[in-house]
């Protein structure tokens, strides 16, 4: 559905080059909800805002590509690249940007915002027919119809967020990005974004890419799982496999740090920081932080090694298993 291959993304600013997205290969495939974690300024939103094409400076695309399948009037595919897959935007692929609480324009009702993106693409339409269906698709999603009369400030947190996944999926989109989709929400509102938000994916059948930094979150609603520190991705495969074999011990780290349930020790934050992503390290990206690196770790960079089905991660500990091509979602050597 939609595919990066050895994706490379940075910001220009006035003191360098911030690469926050660094040789990134990755599929996302019909009908799952794919999650990307990792701790604050690894990249994640960069991530989402080159899958959306939403390409603006000081972004820019230095190497590599993305492929959106497009599917035509007729059901045959073609395949657009970043540059065109603005094109397609809200009918193809639609974007919940993080903070979304504060993108809706404040000063319009929420039943033009729903008008200004509909009436792009069913110009025929009257306002009272764009309208039926809008009701109907909030009835659906079990939202009240009053709030299309409402100003955003007028509703809490957690409806605005849900009426940003009803506007996102109401032309029915073959991906939805979303990003932090329930930061800084409680965690009765949270939980209820989330079943909206699988219900929703079911519903349309379509493929999901949820970016959040709360691994409970992928936990409960991605089907596979995407981990990056420092711009790069270091593990990705079915969500299960990740949580029960992590096999990055970064990975093994965050998993480490999530509450559990009758588990009263504390939990241990992970040490140090990341590194700079102006003048990133040469060899593994967590060495510095990673409590079994070897010296090698920190001059030479991992291979992507196979761990388990679909299942891939970037470590040196598992030197000997066998290197994933790039086309299993290998990252670029050689
Ligand atoms: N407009 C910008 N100009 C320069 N650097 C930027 C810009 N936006 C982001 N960055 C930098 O790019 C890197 C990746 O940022 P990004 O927002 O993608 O991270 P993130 O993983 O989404 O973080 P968070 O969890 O805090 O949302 C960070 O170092 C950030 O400071
Ligand atoms: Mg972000």
């Amino acid at each position: 559905m939609l595919e990066l291959k050895h994706l490379s993304a940075r910001y220009d600013t006035v003191s360098g080059y911030v690469n926050a997205v660094d040789d990134v290969n990755l599929t996302i495939k019909r009908n799952e909800i794919f999650g990307i974690a990792g701790e604050s300024g690894c990249g994640k939103s960069t991530l989402l805002k080159v899958m959306y094409d939403l390409i603006q400076f000081p972004l820019e695309i230095f190497r590599g590509e993305v492929s959106l399948e497009c599917r035509n009037k007729d059901g045959s595919i073609t395949v657009c690249h970043s540059g065109e897959i603005h094109k397609s935007w809200w009918q193809l692929i639609s974007y919940i940007p993080q903070g979304a609480m504060h993108v809706m324009n404040p000063v319009t009702r929420v039943r033009n915002q729903f008008f200004d993106t509909v009436s792009k693409y069913h110009k025929r339409r009257s306002k009272r027919e764009m309208e039926a269906d809008i009701v109907q698709y909030l009835r659906e999603l079990e939202l009240p119809a009053d709030v299309l009369g409402a100003y955003p400030h007028q509703l809490s947190g957690g409806m605005r967020q849900r009426v940003l996944i009803a506007l996102a999926t109401f032309l029915s989109p073959e991906i939805v990005l979303a990003d932090e989709p329930t930061t800084a929400l409680d965690v009765v509102v949270q939980r209820g974004i989330l079943t909206m938000l699988k219900r929703t994916q079911k519903r349309l059948g379509n493929s999901m890419v949820i970016v959040s930094h709360d691994m409970g979150v992928h936990y409960q609603i991605t089907d596979r799982l995407g981990i990056m520190y420092a711009g790069k991705l270091i593990e990705a495969g079915p969500t299960m496999d990740i949580f029960e074999r992590p096999s990055h011990p970064y990975t093994r780290m965050l998993i480490a740090a999530l509450p559990r349930l009758g588990d009263s020790s504390q939990k241990e934050g992970i040490p140090g920081t990341p590194p700079s992503l102006r003048n990133p390290p040469p060899g593994c990206r967590f060495a510095e932080r990673c409590p079994e690196a070897a010296e090698h770790c920190r001059t030479a960079e991992p291979l992507n090694y196979q761990v388990g089905k679909d299942h891939g991660a970037s470590c040196h500990l598992l030197d000997g298993k066998v290197p994933l091509s790039e086309d299993e979602g290998g990252q670029a050597h050689g």
